[in-house]
This record gives structure tokens, sequence and C-alpha cells, in this order.
């Protein structure tokens, strides 16, 4: 008669501990970088213009406008941009046709080379005269008297070219 004790093992389960695992996916946004080509900007700009229009060959008009053997004066204006500020200054030439042939054209600059005053082409004189300090010049340029130092400034050779029956000089400021 003993009494049997009747134990019993209570399984004992441990519930184990979930992990959430948090896989946090970060989507990558390929920047498939449209690399855009900026195209290159580069300066297709006329030189005379890039110059700032220092230099540029200025028509001066047609041959047949300038009559053979007396000098024509020709005027034209050169703008000139200095930061925001714009200038235009006008300049004067004397186009002389020395024969029919349509190369045999001189031009002189009106401009005296004594201190720059304007000259005037006198028929009666045969000269070029300045009206400042009483300074003459001949049809070719040439003193004949007063204070210039030197002949009236000419456009020739390659600052001289006929094109299209159009006379043409190169302008350089200064
Ligand atoms: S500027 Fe012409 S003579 Fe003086």
């Amino acid at each position: 008669m003993a009494g049997s004790h009747h134990g019993s093992a209570v399984g004992y389960h441990h519930i184990s501990r979930r992990d959430f695992i948090k896989l946090t996916t970060v989507a990558l946004g390929s920047l498939m970088g449209a690399v855009i080509g900026l195209p290159a900007i580069g300066y297709l700009v006329d030189p005379a213009l890039k110059a700032g229009g220092k230099e540029a060959w200025i028509p001066l008009g047609p041959l047949e406008k300038f009559e053979v053997g007396k000098p024509t004066p020709v005027t034209f204006i050169r703008s000139k941009v200095n930061g925001w500020e714009k200038t235009a200054n006008s300049y004067g030439v004397f186009v002389l046709r020395k024969s029919d042939a349509p190369t045999d054209v001189m031009v002189l600059s009106n401009r005296c080379t004594h201190l720059s005053c304007r000259v005037n082409w006198k028929e009666e004189q045969q000269a070029y005269l300045c009206p400042c300090h009483d300074a003459a010049f001949d049809i070719n340029g040439a003193v004949l008297g007063g204070p210039p130092p030197r002949p009236l400034d000419k456009y020739a050779g390659e600052n001289l070219k006929v094109e299209d029956g159009v006379v043409h000089i190169f302008f350089a400021e200064g």
C-alpha cells in the first residue's frame, strides 16, 4: 500500500524571443546622372567685334563716288564700350583717287599730326590746312609749313583695299 506519488515534470518551453529584424531597404536611386554635356561655349565672335571694335575694315564708299584728283572727306563713327559706358568717336579721312585705275587710291587721316585738330582740304590752295596752328600739308600729306612733325597719316598697303568696287581702310584705334 504504498502510495505512489506521481509527479510529473512540466515541460517548460521557453518561447524564444522573436527578433524582428527590420530590414530597411534603402533604395538608392541610381542617379544615372545624365551628364548633360554642356556645349562648349566658345567665342564664336567675329574677331573685330571681340576686340571691342578697336580694329575693323571700314567701307568708305564706292570708287565712283570719288572724283579723280580731288580729295573727298569721309567720316565714320566708331563706338567703344568701356564697362557700362559706351562712347562714340567720329573719325575722318580724305579719299583721293589719283587716276582712273581702280587701285590708284590714297587715303589720308584728317588728323593734324601736330595736336590732332582736323585739317580741311582747300581746293584753291591745293593744300590741307589746319585751323589750329596754321599748318599746311600738300595733297599727298607732306608738311608744307607749320609745326607738324610729320606728314598726315596714310592708309596704305595692308591697311587699304578696294573690294567689290568699294574703298576700305583697316582702322585700328590709336
Ligand atoms: S594741331 Fe594742326 S597745326 Fe597744331
